[in-house]
């Protein structure tokens, strides 16, 4: 829907010129701020308004999805620790205690355009007869956990396969053939941690861009839907080697070896993931790949294990972050590799973005701090991963969003 079929819309009510000039006048006048203001992105601001005037229709394709503030929701999370009976204890953050439930009360609205607040049962038929694969750490982990509880609102799913570490997990929604598996890995490429003599870890890795980490690789062939992503394992010493030749480091610090800077090292393992998933042979022609950016995490007065805490009870607004931090970085390194590949490739699959890391940032509230159960490790917050149900949800609304946009 555009400007001309509103005004088609209104000419068959015969209404008169006259009476719609008071919309052209606003029109015009909406014009004239965008232009002067924002003159290079005029253009899409005035789409932008023109969906004040249609029904609200979802019209993604001229919205930035991840532009836009935290508005007060009162109707809360879709789901509860009762109704979900799948949310991982870690993430349990009332069952553990957190006193504050206004971290519930928020949806994410996107600048210019109406986002849907997710519906399971629509989203089980978008995407019947597929299997979705969330490639990453802990945190892919935490995003395919909050979507199984907002399907289960829908359909029960069947656990179907978790391994010895239960760190690959699949399910499986009968009535609508539809699969939702992990493929965990740290690094997106093959990576292992040096240990001592007597096999405890060192807590410094190697990795090597020329291989891809087997068990992603492995389910790739399966997936109709591969949301990839990867971040919070480079915040230490990781060698960094292309098959036998050593490339450098990472937070190394040795004289005697190139140096390697976090963002350098992002783009050298994206861009190896994502080329191999755009060249590979026995994969579906259909594949979808989503890179998910970073999600950052909200330590303040101290890092994960110096005491750092997250216990702000409300998000931010817009204004309040600071749009040039690492987190930032490492998102715009992400995409940049991502619309390399598109640009010099000749095969052309399909790939999208869903652009969490400024949406997240605002969330400083959503994360389980000191309320996850932790036994083993007292006086540590978890300020990384997402409360269940939390802001997090708000991902898979996103999604949403994106699949529609591209099917
Ligand atoms: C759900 O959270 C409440 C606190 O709001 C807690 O008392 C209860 O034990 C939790 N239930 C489950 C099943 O986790
Ligand atoms: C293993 O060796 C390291 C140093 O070589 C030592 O610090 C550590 O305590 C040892 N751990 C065990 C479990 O023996
Ligand atoms: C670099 O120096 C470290 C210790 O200073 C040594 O263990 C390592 O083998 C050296 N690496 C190379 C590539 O020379
Ligand atoms: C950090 O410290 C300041 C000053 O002591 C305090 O006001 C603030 O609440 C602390 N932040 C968190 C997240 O604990």
């Amino acid at each position: 829907m555009d400007s001309s079929s509103i005004l088609r819309g209104k000419s068959k009510k015969k209404t008169s010129l006259s009476a719609l000039a008071p919309y052209l006048l606003l029109c015009i006048t909406l014009f004239s701020i965008t232009f002067f203001l924002f003159p290079q992105n005029s253009l899409n601001s005035i789409n932008d308004h023109n969906v004040l005037y249609v029904e609200p229709q979802p019209n993604f394709k001229d919205c930035d999805l991840s532009k836009g503030q935290w508005i007060p929701e009162e109707r809360g999370s879709l789901y509860s620790n009762s109704t979900c009976p799948t949310i991982p204890d870690s993430k349990n953050c009332l069952k553990h205690g957190r006193p504050n439930r206004d971290f519930l009360f928020w949806r994410w609205k996107p600048e210019g355009c109406k986002l849907p607040s997710f519906n399971p049962k629509a989203f089980l038929d978008l995407v019947r007869g597929k299997e979705m694969n969330f490639i990453g750490d802990s945190v892919a982990r935490n995003h395919m956990e909050s979507l199984l509880c907002l399907l289960s609102m829908e359909e029960t799913p069947k656990d179907i396969y978790k391994d010895a570490e239960d760190r690959n997990r699949i399910w499986y929604f009968r009535d609508h053939d539809f699969t939702l598996s992990t493929s965990w890995t740290k690094f997106l490429v093959a990576g292992f941690e040096r240990t001592r003599a007597n096999k405890t870890g060192t807590g410094i890795y190697d990795i090597d861009v020329d291989k891809i980490d087997e068990q992603w690789a492995k389910d790739l062939p399966n997936t109709d839907i591969a949301i990839v992503s990867a971040g919070h394992w480079f915040f230490r010493p990781i060698y960094i080697h292309r098959g036998d030749e050593t490339i450098g480091c990472i937070f190394c610090n040795l004289p005697n070896m190139t140096q390697i800077s976090l963002k350098e090292g992002f783009k050298l393992v994206f861009s190896a993931a994502f080329k191999h998933i755009n060249g590979c042979h026995n994969c579906k022609d259909n594949l979808v790949a989503v890179l998910r950016t970073y999600s950052p995490s909200h330590f303040e007065n101290g890092t994960w294990n110096t005491g750092g805490a997250c216990g702000r009870t409300i998000p931010l607004r817009v204004n309040d972050i600071n749009q040039k931090s690492s987190d930032m970085e490492i998102r715009r390194s992400q995409i940049e590799q991502l619309e390399e590949i598109k640009r010099v490739s000749l095969i052309k699959r399909k790939f999208a973005v869903l652009d969490v890391t400024r949406v997240m940032l605002m969330r400083p509230d959503g994360h389980p701090n000191s309320y996850w159960g932790n036994k083993w490790m007292k006086g540590f917050n978890d300020c990384t991963h997402w409360c269940l149900p939390g802001p997090i949800d708000a991902w898979s609304e996103v999604l949403m969003a994106l699949l529609r946009q591209l099917w």
